[in-house]
């Protein structure tokens, strides 16, 4: 049997001309993009597999693994195209090891593995939450510290303080659902299209949000939260009222998240004296959150970082750019590195 001896692989110095690849396939996007120092984006290709999906209503595991493994060639050879370089260039191969979809996962850390392997290069394995993270640093890099960083996805609801560009803790989060979940189950009880966030944000804007009142869990209760409440809250009041307008109920439901996410934000950028307040995950594109947490920003005298619609959402650059940092703190992974689909924020990197 050959063994791989990580020995082989040089470390480059790490500098502002490193170029990391980055590979993504975490959940159903497929992405590929190049990013040199940390912070410059030569290119980031984002492949949606949203119509496979939308026709069961969610993420179907299988589907997603067979799209990133047809999807990854055409999208990496685009994201090198795009940077108008060739594999020569690339210093350093990172992909997401986690959390995720494990074979979703497995078809990326795979790839990059092995092109990191044939290329002579590191290999580099990034926690998908902490490239969130550095979605904010991509799109503000003279980021303040500290930050409070308030992470809202589909799987993950996190308040996280980053007291510089390396160091981060997690000081909330949410004891069920995570905040795109309770869009997602909401809209799917409305009868609104797959996914559900972008579809209730629509919806909100055409209806009366103090319509109705739903339940602000545990606001003053430390720097958790729980959104589990307001979606029964919701099935409860649709069912006793059949005729509550879709909108009405959209755009009271959305108030009720924003408010919470906005009030636990403003306590944890308190409690740790933040100069900067930033957002990411899908839900952070949601406009009512954007447009309530700037306010709230300004109104406490701290910057705002609201990264663009593209970088919220799954990319690669953030996983490339959370490789550049891994890698500067001298951070390579061994070839056998696994994907481990349950990987939790500051657990670090097996
Ligand atoms: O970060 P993301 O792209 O994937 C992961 O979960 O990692 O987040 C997807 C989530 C979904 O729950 C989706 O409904 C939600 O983000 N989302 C939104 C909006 N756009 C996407 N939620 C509220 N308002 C939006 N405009
Ligand atoms: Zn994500």
């Amino acid at each position: 049997m050959t063994t791989i001896s990580p020995s082989v692989v040089v470390t480059p110095p790490v500098d502002a001309s490193t170029v990391v690849l980055g590979i993504e396939t975490s959940c159903d996007e497929t992405a590929a993009a190049v990013v040199m120092g940390g912070s410059d984006v030569l290119s980031s290709v984002v492949a949606s597999q949203l119509d496979e999906h939308a026709r069961f209503g969610g993420v179907v595991p299988e589907i997603a693994s067979r799209a990133h493994l047809e999807a990854l060639p055409q999208v990496t050879a685009q994201a090198l195209n795009r940077a108008n370089i060739d594999y020569s260039r690339i210093d350093a191969v990172a992909a997401t090891v986690g959390p995720g979809l494990i074979g979703a996962l497995l078809v990326g850390v795979a790839a990059a593995k092995t092109t990191a392997l044939a290329l002579g290069v590191p290999f580099v394995g990034v926690n998908h939450l902490e490239a969130h993270l550095y979605a904010a640093l991509l799109d503000e890099p003279n980021t303040e510290f500290p930050m409070l960083f308030v992470l809202v996805s589909g799987g993950h609801t996190l308040f996280v303080e980053m007291t510089d560009a390396h160091s981060y803790r997690v000081i909330g989060q949410t004891i069920d659902d995570a905040a795109g979940e309770a869009f997602d189950k909401v809209a799917r009880f409305l009868g609104l299209p797959y996914p559900g966030g972008p579809a209730i944000d629509k919806a909100a804007l055409r209806g009366d949000e103090s319509a109705i009142t739903f339940p602000r869990a545990m606001m003053n209760d430390g720097l958790d939260v729980s959104f589990s409440g307001v979606k029964t809250a919701v099935i409860n009041h649709v069912r006793a009222n059949p005729g509550a307008t879709t909108d009405d109920v959209a755009a009271s439901f959305q108030r009720a998240v924003v408010d919470v996410l906005v009030h636990k934000a403003r306590r944890a950028a308190k409690q740790v004296g933040a100069k900067t307040l930033a957002l990411g995950g899908g839900v952070a594109a949601n406009s009512l959150l954007r447009r309530e947490m700037a306010s709230a920003a300004q109104a406490d005298g701290i910057a705002i970082v609201l990264p663009s619609r593209e970088m919220c959402t799954d990319n690669a650059a953030m996983i490339a750019s959370a490789g550049w940092y891994r890698l500067a703190r001298g951070e390579v992974s061994s070839l056998d590195t696994g994907a481990n689909p349950n990987l939790k924020l500051g657990a670090g990197q097996r």
